[in-house]
C-alpha cells in the first residue's frame, strides 16, 4: 500500500499488473488471470466472444476466456499479457464480440477509492512520464503510422486527458491541436499543443467543440479515470469529423486511488474489452479494434491501443 501513497506523493502512476517487484503490486498477482477474468464476466453479465447464439455463448464465454487466459499463462508471467506472448491474440480480443444488449457495467464499477474532486488530485503539475521509454517510443511510432502526415492544411487533432507530452512523433505538426486535461502548467509547457482547454471530465463531460471539429482524438494512459465513458465517448463521437479516429492507448500503470474500480480489479486483457465497450455503447464508431503494440512484452511496459473510427454517414 505504501508504494502506493508514494506513487500519488511522486507523481509517477504505478504498475497494476506488471512484474515489477514493488510490494504492492501483490496485491494485483495473488489472484489468478482466469480469476481476474471471470470477475469481469461476472460483474458485467458476460460478453460474447463468439459468433454464436449469445445465450449459448454467455455461459461458454467465462470457458473461452479463462481459457484464453489460462493458454496465455503458460508463457510464463504473472500478467500474460505483460509477459512473453502471442501478440495476435491481443490484437484478436475485440474480433466478432456479440455484446451484451445493454451496457454492462453498473454506476459502482465507476466508483474510485478516493471520490474527491479530480481537480485537487491534478492540481500541481507532474512534469513526469507514466510509462517507460520504450512503451513512449511504441506509442509514438505507432502515431507516427496512423496519424495524417505532418502540417496537412485542415487537419485538427485533440489530445484528451493531456498533460505537458503528448508523445507524438518529433516535430509534429498541425494547424489545430487542442489538448483538454486538469493541469494549466502542464498543459502551457505542451509544446505540440496550439490551444487547450482546463476541464474536468467527470463534472463536466461536454467537449467544448463544434461538431465535426477533429479528424484523430488521442487519449494516453488516461481512459481509466473517466467516470462517465459512455457521456465523454459520446462527445467524442459528436466532435469527430466522419471517418475521424480514435485511439485510446493504455499500460499497466494508473494512479490507482482515481482509476475507476472495473479497472483496478480487472487485467490488461479486461481493459481492452472494457474500452472496447465504451466505443460500442457510445453508439456511432465502427466495431472498436484492439492492437498490442507492446515494445519487449514481459520486460518494458506494455501498450495496448483500442481504436475506433467515427462512422461515415
Ligand atoms: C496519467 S496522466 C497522463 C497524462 C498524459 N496523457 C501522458 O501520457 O503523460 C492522467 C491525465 O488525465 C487527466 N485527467 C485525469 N482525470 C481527469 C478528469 N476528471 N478530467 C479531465 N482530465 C483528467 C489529467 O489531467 C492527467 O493529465
Amino acid at each position: 500500500m505504501a508504494n502506493r501513497f508514494a506513487s500519488i506523493l511522486t507523481g509517477k502512476s504505478l504498475s497494476l499488473s506488471s512484474t515489477a517487484t514493488s510490494p504492492s503490486i501483490l496485491i494485483f498477482n495473488s489472484i489468478s488471470l482466469p480469476q481476474f477474468s471471470n470477475k469481469l464476466s461476472k460483474r458485467v453479465g458476460l460478453f460474447n466472444y463468439n459468433k454464436r447464439p449469445r445465450r449459448v455463448v454467455l455461459g461458454l464465454g467465462v470457458a473461452f476466456w479463462a481459457q484464453f487466459l489460462n493458454m496465455a499463462g503458460h508463457f510464463g508471467g504473472k500478467s500474460f499479457l505483460a509477459s512473453a506472448r502471442q501478440k495476435s491474440e491481443v490484437d484478436k480480443i475485440l474480433e466478432n464480440v456479440e455484446w451484451p444488449e445493454q451496457f454492462p457495467f453498473k454506476e459502482e464499477d465507476f466508483q474510485r477509492f478516493d471520490e474527491s474532486p479530480d481537480t485537487v488530485f491534478y492540481d500541481a503539475p507532474r512534469f513526469v512520464t507514466h510509462i517507460d521509454d520504450p512503451a513512449i517510443a511504441a506509442l509514438t511510432k505507432y502515431y507516427s503510422q496512423v496519424f495524417p502526415p505532418s502540417n496537412t492544411p485542415g487537419i485538427a487533432i485533440l489530445d484528451m486527458c493531456s498533460s505537458w507530452v503528448s508523445h507524438f512523433p518529433a516535430g509534429y505538426k498541425q494547424e489545430r491541436i487542442a489538448g483538454m486535461g486538469l493541469n494549466d502548467e502542464e498543459l502551457k509547457r505542451n509544446p505540440v499543443l496550439t490551444e487547450y482547454v482546463v476541464q474536468d471530465l467527470n463534472t463536466n463531460p461536454r467537449l467544448p467543440f463544434e461538431e465535426n471539429s477533429f479528424d484523430v482524438i488521442t487519449n494516453v494512459v488516461s481512459v481509466d479515470y473517466l467516470t462517465k465513458p459512455l457521456d465523454v465517448f459520446k462527445e467524442m463521437n459528436r466532435v469527430l469529423k466522419p471517418d475521424g479516429l480514435a485511439i485510446m492507448s493504455f499500460s499497466n500503470r494508473c494512479f490507482w486511488t482515481k482509476a475507476i474500480s472495473i479497472w483496478t480489479s480487472t487485467s490488461d486483457a479486461d481493459h481492452v474489452m472494457i474500452v472496447g465497450s465504451y466505443f460500442h455503447y457510445a453508439g456511432g464508431f465502427e466495431p472498436p479494434k484492439a492492437m498490442d503494440i507492446s515494445p519487449n512484452p514481459g520486460r518494458t511496459d506494455p501498450m495496448y491501443i483500442v481504436y475506433s473510427k467515427k462512422l461515415s454517414t
